[in-house]
């Protein structure tokens, strides 16, 4: 059974605390999405995250950590880059892949040598990890490829009965997950688009920073299948949805215009057109069309701007040609 904590309860957050420190899995808030946490320090609960969410073992986890000075615990030849981004952006969205520390097991990191840290930003798992004396290895807390989680009802239903506990810290403030950046090369490299633009990387750094995995609108089909609900989504032009509008198929629609409302789809939400409020909803709008059971989910597709681009990056991977 998984019980269900609150975040907003000492006693709650306390259990959490034993039930990590003895091993077991608890989903836990942060302001990216859930994740499925087990105590970094222990490799049998660390395998266990891999066995509930049916991941693959070379697919590497992320370590949280309350404090940025354990980046010493877990990485080694630690560059200058890492403090001033560490500095600049924590706690918050920006995962830093590092040189791992010999003695950091192979189970967190799929077996690399580099090792993913990040500190995040929510204030109860802030507290969890400072004062339970814990760094977490967490994943998104959803099965495999599926939707990550932006609410503990989302998870409960999901992957409730695979844990012990899912600790509620309320709906996820971004709700899309965190900019990841590699440090380990000649130049720093974005490997997973987020709330933190390259731009903005650079502009701490002074130096370029390179997206080779910034992908055109174009090539859709050419994304790993990751980031999906059930229901096929599909990302359509302005001028597709309203040449297609008044086919009757039971499709739920995701636009940014008003305007839509009036066409026959069985339910069509209108989105927020500022970014960061978009991003907030948009699991939670594609968690809701599963719900529904309609046959596809139209999503307009966002504008094409580096602000927008972690938004369009995980429409592409959710998308089916
Ligand atoms: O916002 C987030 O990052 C959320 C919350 C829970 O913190 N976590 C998250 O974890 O999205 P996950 O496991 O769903 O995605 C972690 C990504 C994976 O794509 C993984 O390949 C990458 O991080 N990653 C982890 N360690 C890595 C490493 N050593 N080198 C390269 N990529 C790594
Ligand atoms: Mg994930």
């Amino acid at each position: 059974m998984t019980i269900l904590l609150n975040a907003n309860v000492e006693s709650d957050l306390a259990q959490a605390v034993q039930l990590l420190r003895g091993g077991k899995l608890v989903a836990v808030p942060t302001e990216t999405v859930y994740g499925l946490a087990a105590d970094a320090r222990q490799p049998e609960a660390v395998r266990a995250i891999f066995t509930a969410k049916q991941r693959p073992d070379h697919h590497p986890l992320i370590v949280h950590l309350g404090d940025m000075a354990q980046l010493d615990d877990w990485a080694l030849r630690i560059p200058t880059s890492a403090w001033e981004l560490a500095k600049q952006f924590w706690p918050g969205p920006l995962t830093l892949v590092l040189e791992k520390r010999h003695s950091v097991h192979g189970v967190i990191t799929g077996g690399k040598n580099t090792i993913a840290l990040r500190m995040p930003a929510h204030p109860a798992l802030l507290n969890l990890l400072r004062y339970g004396d814990l760094s977490l290895a967490a994943p998104s807390a959803n099965p495999h490829k599926h939707l990550s989680p932006t609410s503990a009802a989302h998870v409960m239903a999901t992957m409730g009965g695979k844990l012990a506990a899912v600790l509620d810290g309320g709906e996820c403030v971004l709700g899309i997950e965190s900019t990841i950046v590699d440090l380990t090369g000649d130049e720093p490299r974005v490997l997973r688009s987020g709330p933190i633009t390259p731009t903005q990387l650079a502009e701490t750094l002074g130096c370029p920073v390179a997206c080779p995995l910034q992908h055109s609108i174009a090539v859709p089909g050419n994304m790993p299948e990751h980031y999906r609900p059930r229901t096929p989504l599909r990302l359509k032009t302005a001028q597709e949805i309203q040449q297609d509008a008044n086919y009757p198929v039971a499709r739920m629609l995701l636009t940014l215009n008003a305007d839509r409302e009036n066409f026959s789809f069985a339910l069509t939400r209108v989105m927020p057109s500022d970014k960061p409020s978009y991003a907030r909803l948009l699991y939670r709008a594609l968690y809701e069309a599963d719900q529904l059971n309609v046959r596809e989910i139209w999503v307009e597709l966002p504008p094409s701007t580096e602000e927008w681009s972690d938004v369009a990056d995980r429409l592409m991977r959710a998308s089916r040609s």
